[in-house]
């Protein structure tokens, strides 16, 4: 893609504090877009926020708030990472995921409406298929989630759809398998950590004895699920094509290449030098055996391309981040230590982690 395309522009970043959204802040400044982040700061991190980058603390469930964030930056394009993203927790409190991925969504569309912003890119998820009918999943399948989670992320997607019609809001969803790597200076950092290859390399730094296995009886070479894993940066990109289409429309966004659990882990071993040992576990209810993306429809409609396909690219790069930051962000500030919606522009943010314990 042509990055001059979006050069100039005026974007509203949604979560740009968390993994992915941080990331994509980082490569819309580098594209050369203003950028305004807009986090509650409940997942993310304060020292995730590029120092070039305006952050605005303050909950999409604020709705005075946020509108008077939105009209104060009055910006091109909103891009919304913000979301609940655990798929257990959302079945044990089904509230917290519709009144965060849908009330809060709806938040955000009514401030746009109000302040005439016309274009959306939105993170949605493949938990949107559930268990997918056939593999790899193109945008045919259909959508049955089986948790609140993915769920909600099917709610807002409806919607979507409706205030196009009715208030023409252009958006993109863009329906995520499983994101992966770091940039040189962002990384992934959950506080509750449930994706596999941060967890794999947590035991590469020490801070794990294992990992665990859930299932090595799948129907798959090695018994262990297969999943697409696609770079963060190459996610990122996706986003700022997204941000120059010119109709709405929901793409798969993926590797469209499977690795196994038992893959990642070998991987793992070869690039950290570290044993990485393995305890097998119970398959987990509603896993599917194997869950990779048919991205065919966003190549062809915006010319993108996953350019860091190869699964070592991806680990390397997160091991690389993790190895600078073991503990992760250093969360400078608590949360509730400045008033919400307060705007503030950002401390320089690597080179004084190493040290630091991870907060939350
Ligand atoms: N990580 C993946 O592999 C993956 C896969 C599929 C979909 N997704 C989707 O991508 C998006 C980003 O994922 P991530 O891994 O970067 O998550 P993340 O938790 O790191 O980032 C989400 C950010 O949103 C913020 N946030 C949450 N609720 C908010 C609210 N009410 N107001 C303001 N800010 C709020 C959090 O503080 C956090 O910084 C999410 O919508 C997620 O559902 C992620």
């Amino acid at each position: 893609m042509n990055v001059g395309a979006v050069a100039g522009l005026r974007i509203f970043v949604t979560g740009g504090a968390g993994y992915i959204g941080s990331i994509c802040v980082e490569e819309l400044l580098d594209a050369g877009c203003q950028v305004t982040v807009f986090d509650n700061l409940s997942e993310g991190h304060r020292a995730a926020v590029d120092a070039r980058a305006e952050l605005i603390v303050g909950d999409l469930l604020d709705e005075v708030v946020l509108g008077k964030a939105l009209a104060a930056t009055r910006p091109d394009g909103v891009i919304h990472f913000a979301a609940s993203a655990l798929v257990g927790e959302s079945m044990r409190t089904p509230e917290k995921y519709f009144r965060n991925n849908v009330v809060a969504g709806v938040n955000l569309l009514d401030a746009m409406v109000r302040i005439g912003v016309k274009r959306l890119v939105f993170s949605s998820s493949c938990a949107t298929y559930g268990l997918p009918a056939a593999i790899p999943v193109g945008e045919s399948n259909p959508q049955a989630p089986i948790n609140p989670y993915g769920t909600s992320k099917l709610m807002f997607e409806q919607m979507l759809r409706w205030y196009e019609q009715a208030h023409g809001i252009i958006s993109v969803g863009l329906r995520f398998f499983n994101v992966a790597g770091a940039s040189i200076r962002h990384g992934e950092d959950h506080r509750i950590e449930t994706h596999l290859i941060p967890n794999v390399l947590r035991v590469a730094l020490g801070q794990r004895d294992h990992v665990e296995i859930f299932g090595t009886d799948y129907a798959t070479p090695d018994g262990t699920c297969l999943r697409d894993y696609v770079h963060v940066l190459d996610v990122a990109a996706a986003h700022l094509a997204a941000l120059t289409a010119t109709g709405s429309g929901f793409y798969n966004l993926g590797n469209g290449a499977g690795y196994s659990v038992g893959e990642v882990i070998t991987c793992c071993r070869r690039i950290t030098g570290h044993p990485i040992p393995t305890v097998a576990r119970p398959r987990r209810e509603g896993d599917p055996a194997c869950l990779v993306a048919d991205s065919g429809k966003f190549k062809s409609a915006f010319g993108w391309q996953p350019l860091r396909a190869d699964l070592a690219e991806m680990v390397a790069s997160a091991w690389a981040w993790h190895q600078r930051q073991p503990h992760g962000y250093q969360d400078v500030f608590s949360i509730g230590s400045i008033a919400p919606g307060t705007p503030h522009r950002q401390l320089a943010t690597t080179h004084h982690h190493e040290s630091c314990h991870q907060t939350g």
